[in-house]
């Protein structure tokens, strides 16, 4: 067990004085491309990672929950599992329980949806750097779940996890989120990328092998603060943009349903803002599928370019990016080795990736780091990003 399980652990003795009877762990994610498309119907290409989210964890037998955890300051959130069951799932019922929220909504939508779930005790630690955009409320929603399958012998698939805790960030935490990052939480696999079809859940589980390359996250430190309000004001434009669609004539359920070609014969009904918006979807979901060939068929020179397309896309048609993004990505394009950078996740802040070859990592990193810091004042952090296995990705 690696440090932050240890932790967890450690914890979990010293507040709950007995000894957990499982520990577990749950990854954080990067999406390699398919950027805000997760809520379009269109397909998404994630990888989960060797960083994430810790639980050890005990059954308890008199239906009181227990949380606590290493990164929220060591106080403990306490209820029922009847409580649990008797709140209305809405954010109003579940914000007085502070980070506990993500962890106590899964508990709830299992219960909700027919599941047995009673008493448990929980401590967690987190290895993923905090604010970074990187999913660390779907790594502890899907914790959750596998926990709880474990100390409750609940019959769960991966799809199912994933599931119940989109349901639980939506309803519980009122975050109107896609199906991505809880997805490829719960099934991800060390080494491999996963090719998702977010309308159908169908998927492709791709080698992840950048041959002569490897792929740097560039953390811009910038809290995510817009992350929030302007996500939902860009699925509401989304919407909008398919219902006006719709209204002409051409029945589709999804922004990413239509081709290029059909795009091009509506464009023209759209306002302009709609328009840059709905060519995003459309054109993003076209860029993942042409990504996932190029990374089956080892063209990694062409993977980069797909990658600085999608940033591009999603700074000018659908607005997503900001100041610090776009600066660390353009400073990595300028980089010696670097075949391809863009922002992943929400945006407005967060992480950006860069395809780098693996000989010019070091000096890619230093180059980055300091025109970064010259333009924008902060100091961002770079990792390599190593995959790791989630704990649903076997079955
Ligand atoms: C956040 C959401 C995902 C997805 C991405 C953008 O991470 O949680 O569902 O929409 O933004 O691709």
């Amino acid at each position: 067990m690696n440090e932050y399980g240890l932790r967890s652990s450690d914890l979990f003795r010293t507040c709950f004085r007995k000894s957990p009877d499982t520990v577990l762990f749950a990854p954080g994610r990067v999406n390699l491309i398919g950027e805000h498309i997760d809520y379009n119907g269109g397909r998404v290409m994630p990888c989960s990672l060797s960083l994430g989210t810790y639980a050890a964890a005990a059954r308890r037998n008199d239906g009181v929950i227990r949380l606590v955890s290493v990164d929220m300051g060591g106080a403990v959130v306490e209820t029922t599992s009847e409580e649990l069951a008797s709140l209305p799932c809405v954010p109003l019922s579940f914000a007085r329980f502070g980070w506990a929220e993500y962890p106590l909504g899964v508990a709830a939508k299992l219960i909700e949806n027919g599941f047995y779930v009673g008493g448990f005790d929980m401590a967690v630690c987190g290895s993923l750097p905090r604010g970074s955009g990187l999913s660390s409320s779907a790594s502890l929603e899907v914790l959750t779940c596998a926990v709880l399958k474990e100390l409750f012998f609940i019959r769960l698939t991966g799809e199912q996890a994933a599931l119940i805790s989109l349901a639980a960030e939506r309803d519980c935490a009122g975050v109107n989120c896609g199906i991505m990052d809880q997805f490829i939480c719960a099934k991800g696999r060390k080494d491999h990328a996963v090719l998702l079809d977010t309308h159908t859940l169908s998927n492709e589980y791709l080698p992840f092998d950048l041959k002569d390359s490897q792929l740097l996250i560039m953390n811009t430190k910038k809290p995510r603060r817009l992350a929030g309000s302007k996500y939902n004001e860009r699925r509401a434009e989304c919407e909008e943009a398919l219902r006006l669609i719709v209204a002409s004539g051409m029945d589709r359920k999804h922004l990413c349903e239509l081709t290029h070609e059909e795009f091009a014969s509506v464009e023209a009904l759209l306002p302009e803002t709609l328009r840059r918006r709905a060519r995003h979807a459309v054109t993003e979901n076209e860029r993942t599928l042409n990504a996932a060939e190029a990374l089956k068929t080892g063209d990694i020179v062409t993977l980069g370019k797909l990658m600085n397309a999608s940033h591009d896309s999603l700074k000018n048609d659908y607005e997503v990016t900001g100041r610090e993004l776009d600066s660390i990505v353009y400073a990595a394009r300028d980089q010696e080795g670097v075949l391809g950078a863009r922002m992943t996740g929400a945006g407005f802040g967060g992480c950006a990736i860069a395809i780098v070859e693996k000989d010019a990592a070091e000096s890619v990193k230093a180059g980055v780091t300091e025109r970064y810091k010259a333009q924008t004042g902060l100091n961002c952090e770079i990792y390599i990003a190593e995959t790791g296995e989630a704990p649903f990705g076997k079955g």
